[in-house]
């Protein structure tokens, strides 16, 4: 079985050293795991809603998704694509918001925040909170739930988010499965082992708090960005603490072992900080410097870029299309033509109670079925590619003219205009197939029979 996991980046920033450390590289590593299935995407329709700069979304999206590349993303093996690149997601997000309750999104932390903060300085609860912010969390229940993800890594932060996924996704699975659980619930992710890494004043790594090093900067803008690191005032030759220096768990979270051992030993004997600093530059450096080259090779070639991911959305939509086609079809959106026609003249079809049913199938070919009043498949339609040639099909059996029933095999075809469009199930013996071939012939006699 494979593990289906499922994460998105907010496209609002530029990647940081903290959000390489606690995001990206365990995201890669995990989806090299022979078993997993990894989507990960650009989540750029949530960051609309904290970014009302277009040309800070259009910026961020072309450095995280080359940033993702440059570490060694393979795309081959991961779906990797735009959030806004997939129709069905907003799509998704109308029908569970249709079955969140508002109470639910009332409890939400990020939104909380936001009235905490408001009732405090006194203004107006709900001041500066879009509905974008408010219906966050159905957005992104409708990315997880969209792809049936098992495991989605996140933040601290976002656990709740993922709760409240499976809250909806049960709630519609309640009121529309009857009896299929169309989602699959998912869980939140926390890597317990991976860093928080502490930024440049030792909180943690944040563009909240505008102490963080940047990923794929210059080398120049890498060492200018370690020598701000705050350091105690211990002069050199005096023994430093590794323990209570945030410069050394930055160096940690990329070092060895023995690198590790090292390094604490070279501070406990004094090391001077400049050194120290030298140290990390050079450690990072080693690790981020190949990569930092392939960064602006790709962001220098954004159409190229883009090729790769329309192929990722391509892929994505290979999931999504027939699969909001089905939950379409559960909430009640559905074709006219898979009904039996109630107008005049139709009746006494009706009375029959032969229906076709049109569906889309896993490989987004259009096809239907002709059920008798019982529920007995009569015929399974071949694949048609488009919805409207398989409309025009079963609108001409409807009618009723000229069936042309040939036995083949242990069932039968259908044919028209000189093509097979159906097949019969298999048949016991050639009494069970002449009897289904009647009933067919029954269930599409013509009205003025
Ligand atoms: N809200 C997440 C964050 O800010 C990003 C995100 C959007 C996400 N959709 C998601 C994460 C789906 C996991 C799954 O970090």
């Amino acid at each position: 079985m494979t593990t289906r996991i499922l994460t998105g980046i907010t496209t609002s920033g530029t990647p940081h050293l903290g959000n390489y450390a606690g995001a990206i590289r365990p995201a890669i590593i995990a989806s090299r795991q022979v078993d997993a299935d990894s989507f990960y995407f650009l989540a750029d329709y949530h960051a609309l809603i904290k970014c009302d700069d277009p040309l800070r979304i259009q910026r961020s999206r072309l450095e995280i998704a080359a940033t993702w590349l440059a570490c060694g993303l393979d795309t081959e093996r991961v779906t990797f694509y735009r959030q806004s690149d997939i129709p069905e997601i907003p799509e998704l997000t109308w029908l569970l918001t249709c079955v969140t309750a508002k109470g639910l999104l009332n409890r939400a932390h990020a939104y909380k925040a936001s009235v905490d903060k408001n009732v405090e300085t006194g203004e107006d609860p709900d001041a500066g909170v879009s509905m974008g912010l408010y219906s966050y969390p159905v957005l992104m229940a409708a990315d997880i739930l969209m792809f049936n993800a098992h495991k989605v890594p996140v933040g601290r932060d976002q656990i709740q988010h993922v709760e409240m996924a499976r809250d909806i996704g049960q709630r519609f699975n309640h009121l529309f499965g009857q009896g299929k659980e169309f989602f699959v619930m998912p869980q939140a992710l926390i890597e317990e082992s991976v860093a928080t890494l502490p930024g440049l004043d030792g909180r943690k790594m944040s563009k909240s708090y505008d102490n963080t090093i940047p990923l794929f900067g210059s080398a120049k803008q890498l060492k200018e960005a370690i020598s701000r690191i705050i350091t105690d005032s211990r002069a050199p030759g005096e023994a430093k603490d590794p323990d209570n220096s945030h410069l050394f768990t930055l160096y940690q979270a990329f070092a060895t072992a023995a690198q590790q051992a090292e390094f604490r030993a070279e501070l406990l004997a004094g090391l001077a900080w400049g050194e120290a600093k030298q140290r990390l530059f050079q450690l990072l450096d080693n690790e981020l410097g190949e990569a930092r080259e392939r960064y602006q090779a790709l962001i220098e070639r954004p159409a190229d870029l883009e090729d790769i991911l329309l192929a990722g959305a391509a892929k994505a939509r290979k999931t999504a299309t027939p699969f909001l086609g089905e939950l379409r079809e559960a909430v009640g959106l559905r074709s006219f033509r898979s009904n039996v026609q109630v107008g005049e003249g139709s009746k006494k079809k009706a009375a029959k109670g032969a229906r076709f049913v049109s569906f889309r199938d896993d490989d987004g070919s259009f096809r239907f079925r002709l059920l008798a009043a019982d529920g007995e498949q009569l015929l399974l339609s071949k694949r048609f590619a488009d919805g409207k040639s398989a409309g025009q099909a079963s609108k001409r059996l409807q009618d009723g003219s000229g069936l042309d029933l040939r036995v083949q095999g242990e069932g039968f075809a259908l044919w028209l205009d000189a093509e097979s469009i159906g097949e019969s199930p298999a048949f016991a013996d050639s009494t069970a197939c002449e009897a289904a071939m009647q009933r067919l012939r029954e269930a599409l006699a013509p009205q003025s029979e």
